[in-house]
């Protein structure tokens, strides 16, 4: 059976062709965010607020921009915004639900500063609240699991951060990364399908730096998720100061099997590159494999958005080997549910 077959077997809900859907999606998130028509927003930085596969598109966009950002720009993940947040950074609101509790109290909590607020959203209590205040909604398409639309999240958080004057537009570089991503795909989904074979049954720990931190992050939340399969993710150089001491307890005898994943880019400070190389020479004996990627791409978006591909795929290429269906979440529901939901 080829990894593709493997995958559909245990997918009536498609998800495999939602994230297939990636190039798609940057080019229409692009186009929604031009269809809101947004006003001038006069701010001196930018937060977004969001959760889980909502907040991801926020890391990424920053990872993306790098050494071009201008003006601050951070990622809210809970119910408040930072007591040092100044009423003159713009409020980014994105929920792909509208329906998350932590994000439209983050909403509120923009109004009580008196900050410009953004959202984003395909419906739910934050684009009704939104409407009734009179602030800007960017509407995305709903059927997708919030995790699988990480093409909307991306591409409108990069939009809404050039429009708030935090870096320059990226878009050049995200219409050529969309085209990349097409012309890579059969590549990645082989590539996909080879590293979960490799991984299989035992816990990968994803190690990035920089432009891959977030995506290393964005890998271990997929396994979570998609492959319903525990996963961690680390970021170099701080892991060489820790988590390296305990891959000694790793393997067989210990606390069992571990799998190194390190997402390296040719951005990287050169010692960081020297730290990738020796970290896997040293952690070898203890994991059941070191898998070195180097991300592929021109630009930093490119690079950025084939490591997110190739971690997407390798997510459901490993729910194809477990035999789960990638799409349910149903520990997530049942703990909405017992939260009470708003
Ligand atoms: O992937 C998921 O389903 C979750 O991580 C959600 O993104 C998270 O619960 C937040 O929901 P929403 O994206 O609807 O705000």
């Amino acid at each position: 059976m080829s990894v593709v077959e493997r995958i559909q077997a245990v997918d009536p809900s498609g998800q495999l062709d939602a994230v297939r859907s990636l190039p798609d999606q940057l080019r229409d998130a692009v186009w929604r965010f031009d269809s809101a028509d947004l006003a001038p927003v006069d701010c001196r930085g930018l937060v977004v607020c969001g959760m889980g596969g909502s907040a991801i598109g926020g890391d990424l966009a920053r990872a993306a921009f790098g050494d071009r950002l201008t003006l601050p720009m951070e990622t809210v993940r809970g119910y408040a915004l930072s007591s040092a947040t100044p009423p003159d950074h713009a409020v980014f609101c994105s929920s792909y639900s509208g329906n998350t509790e932590e994000t439209v109290a983050c909403y509120a909590a923009a109004e009580a500063l008196g900050a410009p607020r953004i959202t984003a959203t395909t419906g739910g209590t934050l684009a009704e609240s939104a409407r009734a205040d009179g602030v800007p909604v960017i509407g995305l398409p709903a059927g997708l699991q919030p995790r699988a639309a990480v093409g909307y999240g991306f591409g409108v958080t990069a939009e809404v951060a050039a429009h708030c004057g935090v870096a320059s537009s990226i878009r050049t570089e995200i219409d050529a990364a969309a085209a990349h991503l097409e012309s890579q795909l059969d590549a990645l989904m082989a590539r996909a399908g080879e590293l979960a074979e490799a991984i299989q049954g035992s816990v990968p720990v994803i190690a990035g730096c920089g432009l891959t931190a977030p995506v290393g992050y964005r890998w271990k939340c997929q396994f979570n998720e998609n492959s319903k399969w525990p996963a961690f993710s680390h970021v170099m150089p701080e892991l060489d100061h820790n988590e390296i001491v305990g891959w000694q307890g790793a393997g067989a005898g210990g606390a069992g099997e571990f799998s190194a994943i390190f997402l390296e880019d040719r951005d990287h400070h050169p010692r960081v590159r020297q730290r990738f190389e020796l970290t896997a020479e040293l952690i070898a004996p203890n994991a059941r494999g070191v898998h070195r990627i180097e991300t592929e791409g021109e630009s930093r978006t490119e690079r950025l958005l084939w490591a997110v591909m190739l971690g997407d795929l390798t997510s459901l290429a490993l729910a194809g080997l477990r035999g789960v269906d990638p799409e349910p979440v149903d520990v997530i529901e049942s703990l909405k549910d017992r939260l009470g939901r708003p």
